[in-house]
C-alpha cells in the first residue's frame, strides 16, 4: 500500500508537532510526514527546526546539544544556528572555511495558539485561522502534544462525526445523545468547512464546569468543520452564550501514528481553572484515543472498501476535497 504520509502535496501545509512551551535550549526530536527533525529554541526566543541528519556523518542532531543558539553535534561538535548555517567545525579551527554542503536548509517554523507549526516545502496555506485567539473575551488553554497510535486519516474522520457520541462517549456526554442525526447541509463555516447542529447532551459532574450548569442535560448548538490538510474546528454555544471553541490538532508521524493535541477558547469570566473547564474534553478525548487506537490501518480516502451513510457526509467531503489535494 502507498504511503500517505510522504505524499508531497502535505509538505506544503502546516503541521503542528509541539507545544511551544516544551521547546527550550535542549533538542526535541520530533516526526512528521516521515521525516525525522530536531527543534530547539535560542536564547532570543528564536525557533530551529532542521532534519536530524547531520550533514559530516549522519549523527542525530536531536542528539547532542545547544550551544549560544547553535545545535551542536554529538559525534564531532559541528554546529549549526537557526537558519541552518553551519558555523563552527572545531576539526578546521575557528574562522575556517567550512565546506558549502555542510549548510542546511531550515525547515519552516511558526508558533501559533501556544503550538510550533512546521512546513517541509514552501507554504500554499496559513495555519488555520481560529479568530477567538485575537478576542480578549476568550481565553486560550493548551495541552501537551501526545503521540496517537492511528493514522491522522482516522483521527479526522472522528472528529468530524457526531454519530459515534452516542456509543464512545456513552461515559462522558453521549449517553443523552440521539441516535438517529437529523439531516444537514455542508457549508462555508468562516474559514472552515462543515455543518452546525444542535444536541441535547448530558452534562455530568465532569462537565458542569465547562457548561456553567448543574442541570442534567445542556442545550448545545455546535458546528464542526475542518481546514484541510487536517484540522477540525469543534464550536460549541450554550444557552447561556458561553462559547467552547476547539482545536482538534492531527499531524501523521507516518501513516499509522500521529501527533494529537487539542486547544480550547473560552469566553467565560476565566475564573474556574483550566484543569476543570477541560475535564470532560479530556474525558473524550481519552474515549475516541482507546476506539481508534483498536482500528488498525490508514483510512481509505476513496469510497472503496468502506461504506459511507447521510450522516458521514463531513468525513465523505473531507476525504474527497483531501484526494482532490493529494492529486
Ligand atoms: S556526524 Fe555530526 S559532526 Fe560528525
Ligand atoms: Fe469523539
Amino acid at each position: 500500500m502507498t504511503s500517505f504520509a510522504t505524499h508531497p502535496a502535505l509538505r506544503h501545509y502546516w503541521h503542528a508537532v509541539a507545544r511551544g512551551s516544551g521547546v527550550t535550549a535542549s533538542p526535541v526530536a520530533v516526526r512528521l510526514l516521515g521525516t525525522d527533525l530536531v527543534l530547539w529554541r535560542a536564547e532570543d526566543g528564536q525557533l530551529g527546526a532542521l532534519v536530524d541528519r547531520c550533514p559530516h556523518r549522519e549523527a542525530p542532531l536531536s542528539a547532542g546539544s545547544v550551544r549560544r543558539g547553535c545545535i551542536e553535534c554529538p559525534y564531532h561538535g559541528w554546529q549549526f544556528d537557526v537558519s541552518g548555517t553551519c558555523v563552527l567545525v572545531p576539526s578546521s579551527g575557528p574562522g575556517a572555511p567550512v565546506p558549502p554542503k555542510a549548510h542546511q536548509p531550515p525547515v519552516h517554523v511558526t508558533e501559533r495558539y501556544g503550538l510550533v507549526w512546521l512546513c517541509l516545502d514552501d507554504p500554499v496555506a496559513g495555519v488555520p485561522e481560529i479568530s477567538q485567539d485575537a478576542d480578549p473575551a476568550f481565553r486560550r488553554i493548551n495541552f501537551d502534544v501526545d503521540v496517537w497510535h492511528t493514522a491522522a486519516t482516522r483521527m479526522v474522520d472522528n472528529f468530524l462525526d457526531i454519530t459515534h457520541f452516542p456509543y464512545v462517549h456513552r461515559a462522558s456526554f453521549g449517553s443523552a445523545a440521539q441516535l438517529e442525526v437529523p439531516h444537514f447541509e455542508l457549508g462555508d463555516l468562516g474559514d472552515w468547512y462543515g455543518y452546525a447542529y444542535s444536541v441535547t447532551a448530558a452534562n455530568p459532574a465532569a462537565g458542569t464546569a465547562a457548561s456553567g450548569q448543574t442541570t442534567s442535560t445542556v442545550q448545545r448548538h455546535m458546528s464542526s468543520g475542518f481546514a484541510l490538510p487536517f484540522a477540525v474546528r469543534s464550536t460549541i454555544e450554550y444557552e447561556t452564550g458561553l462559547q467552547h471553541i476547539l482545536l482538534l490538532v492531527s499531524t501523521p508521524r507516518d501513516d499509522d501514528s500521529s501527533w494529537f493535541t487539542f486547544v480550547v477558547w473560552r469566553n467565560d469570566d476565566f475564573s474556574v481553572p483550566a484543569d476543570d473547564v477541560t475535564r470532560l474534553d479530556r474525558m473524550i478525548e481519552a474515549e475516541d484515543k482507546r476506539m481508534l487506537e483498536k482500528v488498525g490501518g490508514t483510512l481509505p480516502l476513496d469510497n472503496v472498501g468502506v461504506v459511507s451513510v447521510q450522516a458521514d457526509k463531513a468525513s465523505v467531503e473531507w476525504r474527497r476535497q483531501l484526494r482532490a489535494l493529494l492529486a
